[in-house]
């Protein structure tokens, strides 16, 4: 098979959460880019609407804004989106938020907020979907979830971001759990775990800890849009066609080796 089929994601549809900047900015403008109908939601609705307007020049995006901590709120995305359409092949469930305090003052909502964003959402929007994800798939093509786990639910790191850390190991094992039960339903959900990305997320970090980050890693350097381009295109397309449940580390290497 040639490898513009085998990483094909042309003609698809995805939905790709917090797809208004940073990492998911990168996957929505990869997909669009390569003929995928793309989806964006954020809760600023003039970023969403900005991004879709932009992406829509290189093909088709449309922003559906939506805040995902709350259960109303992703009844109306997935309510929004079969307005529009009658399948979805891909889901990026990549919003998600952190917080950082020192143990003794990290305080409740910081959990509350992270755990609902970043665990909660991902559960329940993909089960709200569910149907649509049904609609699209075939033995010849599954549908395709990918959960943006990271680096940090498999090791620990420098910061204290006690909720952000438990989250995405909860977001790393809940991809294992739900790749086993909608496996017999043609879906496959595979998660990516990033290693460090300029972000408005990592732009909090200090100066030092992001050399430190970078010293640390065998790769010596942050990751590149193209490096999660590239993870992104092959989980959504036939080349990860018997992958299912895997949680991959995208970090030059930090997280297996340092
Ligand atoms: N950057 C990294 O190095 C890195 C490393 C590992 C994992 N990750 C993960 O990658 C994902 C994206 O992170 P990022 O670095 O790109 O962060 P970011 O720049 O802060 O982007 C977060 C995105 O999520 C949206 N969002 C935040 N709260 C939301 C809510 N309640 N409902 C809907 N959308 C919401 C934001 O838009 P609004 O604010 O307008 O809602 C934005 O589009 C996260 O899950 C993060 O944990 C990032």
């Amino acid at each position: 098979m040639k490898i513009e089929d085998l990483f094909s994601v042309r003609g698809k549809v995805a939905l790709v959460t917090g797809g208004s900047r940073g990492l998911g900015e990168m996957i929505a403008r990869a997909y669009v880019e390569n003929g995928a109908k793309v989806y964006i939601t954020a809760r600023r609705a003039d970023a969403c609407d900005a991004l879709a307007k932009e992406l829509s020049i290189l093909g088709a995006c449309v922003s559906i804004p939506a805040d995902l901590s709350r259960m109303d709120e992703i009844d109306r995305l997935s309510a929004e989106l079969r307005k529009r359409e009658k399948s979805l092949d891909i889901l990026v469930n990549n919003a998600g938020a952190s917080w950082g305090a020192r143990f003794e003052e990290f305080p409740e909502s910081g959990w509350d907020k992270v755990m609902n964003l970043n665990v909660k959402s991902v559960f329940f929007l993909t089960q709200r979907l569910l149907d649509l994800l049904q609609a699209a798939a075939s033995e010849d093509a599954w549908s395709r979830v990918i959960n943006i786990g990271s680096i940090e639910g498999i090791r620990t790191s420098h910061q204290e971001a006690y909720s952000y850390a438990a989250s995405k190991a909860g977001v790393n094992h809940l991809t294992r759990i739900m790749a086993k039960f909608l496996a017999p339903q043609r879906i496959a959900v595979n998660a990516i775990a990033p290693g460090y990305f300029p972000s408005k997320m990592t732009a909090a970090m200090e100066e030092e800890n992001t050399q430190a980050v970078i010293d640390g890693a065998p790769m010596k350097r942050m990751g590149r849009p193209e490096d999660i381009a590239g993870i992104a295109l092959y989980l959504a397309s036939k080349a990860s066609g018997f992958v299912c449940g895997a949680v991959i580390p995208v970090d030059g290497g930090l997280a297996t080796t340092a």
